[in-house]
């Protein structure tokens, strides 16, 4: 089956190419550039760059809006109208409507499906645009919720949500280019540099956005364009940066509203994040962002011949952070645990997508007992594992601050390396001795 898609792909590839490298009139540069850039689709950059095109594949990016006409199983669970009234009807009066009255979909009404991992919405179709269905499923814990049961006719997925989980997104043609995250929402309009030959590497690489290439701020702000709660400063209504193109200054077309007085939905009282796609806003706060470590320093997006992690990030756990800081401090709080994970202290899922605590912090600051001691709406890192019923968070900081003060041994000290010394023969091995081990006294 694989095997004569590849053949099919790489024919039609191959044919298109082709034309394009030898077609009969050679490109006119200028004529091309004359016209506007557009979007052409992941398809084409596909056909010659087939790598980058597999590992996008494997992200979630790729997967985001997915064709639920097209592809059924793109649905991660069974749409049986029972079992949702049942888990709605679960909830009580945090409803706005009656279990029984709640609209829920039919299967075959489903046109598109938004996410996978954590949670699954479903946009449907009514009068020419499409509306998020008021029903949610959570993968976790497969259970159903209800997402604007009261008014979901009434708020458009373009308005809302398009330009993040679409490319292309056009508000006043209702359109969109591609389902998911793709190429070119992250490259820019690719319609010149896929219409120039493959010879012409230098006009290629001028007619495309690398982020790479671009400074750290702008490049950041690629990510930030949609890992970033706001609203549009051109269209009145609009969740997402209207307008805005990857190499363009991020704050000209969007305005962050995590931190609005009164938001205490998506932002703890520390300024963490609670809510889900605010991971720019929080790595803002970071010294990693001072000190220019920035998403892509962590995360691939597409590394070519390598399937990717879960999130896709460099290492796998603490791996991911020792990258760079190969040493610690083995004192203080690093001397209370036998093992470290950076992350779980570091990155605490204090965030909430679907259910509380699936999204990791990205601000990268360990939270203790007595930040939450303090003001009880902070959460901690600790909790995260040192959760029981009758924890107290009183002997937990207690402890720590017992612990955290002994002085512990680092490690072997490192031994200063005499490049310019002339080199010694290796001493003889000596000869075997009793062991030094062995006690001297019975
Ligand atoms: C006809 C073949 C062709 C098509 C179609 C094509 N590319 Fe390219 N692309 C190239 C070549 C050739 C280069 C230059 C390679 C090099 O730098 O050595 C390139 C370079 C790039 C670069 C790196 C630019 C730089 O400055 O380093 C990016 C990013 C890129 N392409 C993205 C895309 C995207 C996104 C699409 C689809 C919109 C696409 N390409 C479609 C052939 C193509
Ligand atoms: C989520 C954003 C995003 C998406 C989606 C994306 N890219 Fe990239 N791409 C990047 C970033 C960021 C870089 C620079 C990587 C780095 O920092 O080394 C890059 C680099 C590249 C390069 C330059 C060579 C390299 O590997 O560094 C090519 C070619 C490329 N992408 C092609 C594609 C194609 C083709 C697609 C779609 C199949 C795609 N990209 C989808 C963000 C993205
Ligand atoms: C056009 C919007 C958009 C842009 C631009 C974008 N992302 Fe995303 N990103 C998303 C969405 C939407 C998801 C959720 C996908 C899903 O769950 O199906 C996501 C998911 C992710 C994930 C989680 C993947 C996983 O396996 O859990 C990472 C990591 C990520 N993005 C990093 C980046 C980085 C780094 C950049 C910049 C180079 C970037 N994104 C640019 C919209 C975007
Ligand atoms: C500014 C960009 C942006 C807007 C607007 C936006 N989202 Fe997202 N959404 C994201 C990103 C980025 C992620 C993944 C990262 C995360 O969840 O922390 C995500 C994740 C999701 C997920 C979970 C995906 C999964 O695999 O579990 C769902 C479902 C979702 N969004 C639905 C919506 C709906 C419905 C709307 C409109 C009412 C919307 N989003 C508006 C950027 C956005
Ligand atoms: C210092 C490293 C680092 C940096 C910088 C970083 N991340 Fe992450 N990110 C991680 C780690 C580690 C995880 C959790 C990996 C796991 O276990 O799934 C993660 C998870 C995520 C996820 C998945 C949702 C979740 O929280 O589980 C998204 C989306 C994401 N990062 C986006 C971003 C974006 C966007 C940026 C830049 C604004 C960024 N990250 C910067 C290390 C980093
Ligand atoms: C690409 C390199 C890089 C990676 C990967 C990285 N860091 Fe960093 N980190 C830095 C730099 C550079 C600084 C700023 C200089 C410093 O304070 O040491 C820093 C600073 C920090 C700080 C703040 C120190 C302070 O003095 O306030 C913490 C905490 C931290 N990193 C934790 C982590 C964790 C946890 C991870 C893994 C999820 C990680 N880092 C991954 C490079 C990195
Ligand atoms: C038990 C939770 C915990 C774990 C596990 C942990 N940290 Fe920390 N880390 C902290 C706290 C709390 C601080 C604040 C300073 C202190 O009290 O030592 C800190 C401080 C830091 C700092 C800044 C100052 C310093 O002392 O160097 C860096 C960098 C850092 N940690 C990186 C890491 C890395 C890398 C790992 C994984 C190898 C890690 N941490 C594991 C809790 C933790
Ligand atoms: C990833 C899960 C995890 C996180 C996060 C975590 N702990 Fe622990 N902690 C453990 C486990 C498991 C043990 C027991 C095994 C051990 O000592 O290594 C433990 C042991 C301890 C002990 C007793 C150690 C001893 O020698 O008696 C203290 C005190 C402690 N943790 C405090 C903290 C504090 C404070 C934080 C937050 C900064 C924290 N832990 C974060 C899992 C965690």
């Amino acid at each position: 089956m694989r095997g004569i898609e590849l053949v099919r792909f790489l024919s039609t590839g191959f044919a298109i190419l082709t034309i394009l490298a030898c077609g009969e009139q050679p490109i006119d540069v200028q004529a091309l550039k004359s016209k506007p850039k557009e979007y052409v689709g992941s398809d084409t950059c596909k056909m010659c760059h087939l790598e980058h095109f597999d590992s996008w594949k494997m992200t979630l990016h790729s997967r985001m809006l997915q064709d639920a006409q097209k592809n059924r199983d793109a649905i991660v669970t069974e749409i049986n109208e029972k079992e949702i009234r049942a888990d709605l009807a679960k909830l009580g009066d945090k409803l706005k409507v009656p279990a029984d009255k709640i609209y829920v979909p039919k299967i075959e009404e489903i046109k598109y499906t938004i996410g996978s991992q954590w949670k699954q919405r479903y946009l449907v179709e009514k009068d020419g645009k499409l509306y998020i269905a008021p029903v949610q499923y959570n993968l976790d814990t497969h259970r159903w919720v209800n997402y604007h049961e009261a008014d979901w006719d009434k708020r458009p997925w373009i308005m809302g949500c398009g330009g993040c989980h679409a490319t292309g997104a056009d508000l006043e043609k209702n359109t969109f280019v591609e389902p998911g995250v793709a190429c070119e929402a992250c490259h820019g309009k690719g319609s010149w540099h896929a219409a120039l030959p493959k010879t012409e590497v230098f006009e290629k690489r001028a007619t495309i956005v690398n982020p790479a290439k671009l400074t750290m701020g702008v490049a950041v702000q690629i990510c930030g364009s949609c890992h970033n709660r706001g609203k549009s400063t051109k269209v009145k209504g609009a969740g997402w940066p209207v307008g805005y193109e990857p190499g363009k200054a991020l704050e000209a077309f969007y305005k962050s509203t995590s931190f609005e007085a009164g938001d205490v939905k998506h932002v703890y009282a520390n300024e963490f994040s609670k809510g889900h796609h605010q991971q720019y806003i929080d790595w803002s706060m970071s010294k990693h962002a001072k000190e220019g470590v920035t998403c892509t320093s962590c995360h691939f997006v597409h590394q070519v011949g390598m399937p990717p992690t879960r999130s896709q990030t460099v290492g796998a756990g603490s791996k991911q952070c020792l990258i760079c800081h190969d040493m610690i401090n083995n004192n203080l709080a690093h001397s209370i645990h036998s093992f470290g994970n950076c992350v779980g202290c570091h990155m605490p899922r204090i965030a909430e997508s679907a259910e509380s605590g699936d999204i990791h912090s990205h601000v990268f600051v360990a939270l203790l007992p007595k930040d939450t001691l303090a003001n009880p709406v902070i959460p901690n890192s600790c909790q995260t594992c040192h959760k029981h019923k009758d924890q107290d968070l009183k002997q937990l900081q207690a402890e720590y601050d017992a612990l955290a003060v002994l002085p512990k041994p680092v490690g072997p000290s490192i031994q200063p390396i005499h490049l310019h010394e002339p080199k010694k023969e290796s001493p003889k091995p000596a000869e075997k001795k009793e062991s030094p081990q062995k006690p001297a006294q019975r």
